[in-house]
């Protein structure tokens, strides 16, 4: 009895506390909502940029008087901390109700210490690493005054055309359900309070992933049953880990805007999801309701009010028409009220009624900007985000010996190895792959650059605007000359050498927000250099720094090893060396399929049967004619310097019931020569069900080391939890019967069992 007693003392003392911090929260906004116009009120729904990077096409004006009059009540991606600090002089002042204002910015891998692009970091399966990028990011970004994050952006991605798959983490719900949870987590910490943590903006709710044909800011449309199933787990992870904060997203949701979408903002958002924080629009995203044929700005900014939308980022439809349709009664008193509150409760959340300067705090910023932890920290996951491709010949790690030709317009590009949205990131402390090979190959070897060719012939994609390149980190700032004078200097350097690395792929505004592209192929350019660097017969090592699948099937033909190492951030070059070097053996595995070519698009592996699978031999099968169905690298897949042998998966039992959970061993050796790292992964298939269910479902996966030589069993428990799925009725529940296990070291390539498992 006093066993159970004790517990439950704790329990509701802590309940009794969170009451009472909630009743206080309650009681100090309600006293201010009862000092404020509603003018004021809805001057709070109100994000305002005042310039610094810009994502569409209005910014915003007067804002010392409309921070004067209270008609502010946040901004966002401010760069500098004394203009902030001003800003928030004048609201804390001037305005009526002297209410701080929130500042928000786009710290999507890290603030000035930059990690690899979010789609890299998946690929390293590491929750507590990528947990801690996100730890460190907000306590750099609150030291410059940042307390709001647009991030984890949760979107699944099926499509690497768009360019915003490199702001997600690929496409599986499981694995993204679990980063989303654990960058949450990262930011927010146990206190919100707390002057190094920020508050989380999980976005783009919801489906933008799925934008038709890879092409930004287009029409989503996905069934309920696709929608519950697949793409909304990632951001149930995220509210459930408790995000602060949720952005709507651009796309229409069942031929409705997100942003003015009550089915999507309130009835799933909050009372299925359960969420209870405040609900900002995409920037401008209220105003382009209008374009989607839902009325003039009067109207829109209604209808995305009563549709739960709290806070209206730029575009100023709240500000400048909630008022008047107050007055004619199209909105409510209460939907201003209610919107309100919540924002201001974000605002005491964050302790800013307490301290509204306590994120600006140009003291602590020149203490945890960039410290050694970090950078270290960036460059372990770095190294951790790399797949290995391909490795003919055990061609990689190189040794430490001999002449190596650094080539590619990547190789010695700063800004470029940051990827999208890394405005806070340092151009000048960034590793190039030039200087990381320099750095960790040491002494005894010798290097030679050429750079060989320009990313593209194409001017018009060779000029896009990379906001990092225009504070001089590029090193596309060097004299163009012509193609073939680039890759005859490059010729020779391969020549005088004894191992070539090329370092080709895209430059950093060739992925992310409305950089979608419809050939995702090297372009002609870098590929001729590619063929004469081939022709001279020495063995070649393709890195590729980029921010998307890209179809490498041709080199997937012709060079022997290609290492995937995307755009890894501020310690990216380092952290290429080390991999290439075998200081580290790289671990990473995709988590998004890279198919063949364009026309495969969508591919992804957790797809659903069709009646006529595919038969090589039968015409009338799934197929295409002039392609394989399947992808050149499938989802999980990665190669490490050693090898790793799958024994035959072993279950405790073969018939299951009810509640009962099965036991799941799998011993894997590592067979080659190499210490490494292996992520094992555990996949399931529900052959027959009530509806069609995928070919197979990662659900669990674990990371292991192994010595050369050395076996290990890995233990994974399936309980039905893992067997639940949405039927047609959207009730999440399992069905009896036959299930099939797979375990391998990626989607493809695995092994399997067969059990069966009943309802009681
Ligand atoms: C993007 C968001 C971003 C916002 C603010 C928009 O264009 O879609 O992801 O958070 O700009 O910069």
């Amino acid at each position: 009895m006093k066993k159970l007693l004790f517990p439950c003392i704790i329990f509701l003392a802590i309940t009794l506390q969170s009451c009472k911090k909630e009743d206080k929260m309650d009681a100090y906004i309600s006293d201010l909502m009862g000092r404020m116009t509603v003018e004021e009120k809805i001057g709070q729904l109100n994000l305002t940029i005042a310039g610094g990077f810009v994502t569409g096409s209005a910014v915003n004006e007067n804002i010392q008087q409309k921070l004067e009059k209270g008609q502010i009540g946040g901004m966002l991606n401010s760069f500098s901390i004394e203009s902030m600090r001003a800003m928030q002089e004048i609201a804390v002042k001037e305005s009526p109700n002297k209410i701080p204002v929130l500042f928000g910015m786009d710290v999507i891998h890290g603030f000035r210490t930059i990690f690899p692009i979010p789609l890299a970091i998946s690929c390293s399966w590491d929750p507590a690493l990528i947990e801690n990028s996100a730890r460190i990011a907000a306590t750099e970004a609150t030291a410059n005054g940042i307390c709001w994050a647009y991030s984890p952006m949760v979107d699944i991605a099926r499509d690497p055309r768009w360019g915003r798959i490199a702001e997600g983490s690929g496409e599986d719900p499981y694995l993204g359900s679990i980063i989303a949870e654990a960058m949450v987590k990262g930011y927010q910490g146990d206190d919100l309070t707390a002057n190094n943590t920020m508050m989380a903006c999980v976005k783009h709710f919801a489906l933008y992933g799925a934008s038709e044909a890879g092409r930004d800011y287009n029409t989503v449309d996905i069934s309920r049953v696709a929608m519950y199933n697949y793409w909304l787990s990632p951001y149930k992870a995220a509210i459930d880990a408790g995000a602060g904060s949720v952005m709507s997203s651009f796309n229409v949701v069942d031929a409705i805007p997100a942003t003015g979408n009550r089915w999507l903002l309130t009835t799933l958002l909050r009372d299925q999801l359960g969420f209870d924080g405040f609900v900002v629009s995409d920037y401008t995203s209220v105003n382009e309701m209008i374009n989607h044929g839902m009325g003039d700005l009067q109207q829109v900014s209604a209808l995305a009010l009563r549709a739960g939308l709290d806070m209206d980022m730029v575009g100023e439809g709240f500000l400048t028409t909630l008022k008047k349709s107050l007055d004619e009664g199209k909105i409510t008193r209460e939907e201003i009220d209610l919107a309100c509150r919540r924002v201001l409760e974000a605002k005491y959340k964050l302790g800013l009624f307490e301290d509204p300067f306590r994120y600006l705090d140009a003291e602590r910023a020149k203490t945890v900007l960039m410290t050694p932890e970090n950078l270290n920290a960036s460059k372990e996951l770095a190294q951790r985000s790399a797949v290995l491709l391909k490795n003919e010949n055990q061609l990689l790690p190189l040794k430490k010996s001999g002449t190596i030709a650094v080539v590619g317009p990547l190789a010695n590009s700063k800004a470029d190895m940051l990827g999208t949205w890394a405005m806070g990131g340092d151009p000048n402390a960034i590793s190039t792959v030039l200087e990381g090979i320099k750095n960790v190959g040491g002494d005894a070897v010798k290097v030679i650059y050429a750079k060989g060719s320009e990313f593209t012939d194409d001017p018009a994609m060779l000029n896009l605007f990379n906001p990092l390149a225009a504070q001089g980190g590029n090193s596309q700032a060097e004299v163009s000359r012509p193609a073939e004078e680039l890759i005859r200097e490059a010729v020779s350097a391969a020549k005088n050498s004894d191992v070539v690395v090329a370092v080709l792929g895209e430059p950093a505004a060739w992925s992310g927000e409305a950089s979608s592209r419809s050939d995702i192929s090297l372009p002609a350019a870098q590929k001729n250099l590619l063929k004469a660097l081939l022709t001279t017969g020495k063995p070649v090592v393709l890195v590729l720094v980029n921010g998307r699948p890209l179809t490498l099937t041709w080199e997937d033909e012709n060079v022997p090893a290609i290492l995937e190492a995307w755009n890894g951030g501020t310690e990216a070059g380092n952290a290429i060396a080390v991999v290439l070097f075998g200081d580290y053996n790289p671990s990473g595995k995709l988590t998004a399929t890279f198919p063949r070519s364009v026309g495969q698009i969508p591919l992804y592996y957790n797809h659903l049967n069709t009646g006529r699978p595919m038969q090589p031999e039968n015409k009338f099968s799934t197929k295409y004619l002039d392609s394989p169905n399947d992808p050149l690298y499938p989802f999980g897949y990665g190669l490490s310097y050693t090898t790793f042998t799958y024994g035959d998966i072993l279950t405790d039992k073969t018939e299951v019931k009810g509640e009962d959970s099965l036991i799941v061993k799998i011993p894997v050796t590592n067979s080659g020569k190499y210490a490494g790292e292996e992520i094992v992964q555990l996949y399931i298939q529900d052959p027959v069900a009530s509806i069609s269910r995928p070919v197979k479902e990662l659900k669990n996966f674990a990371k292991i080391m192994l010595q050369p030589g050395e076996t290990k069993e890995v233990v994974f428990s399936i309980k039905t939890d893992d067997l639940k799925f949405y039927n047609s009725d959207l009730i999440y529940d399992w069905e009896g019967g036959e299930f099939v296990i797979f375990a391998g070291t990626n989607s493809r390539d695995t092994k399997s069992v067969k059990v069966n498992w009943e309802k009681m």
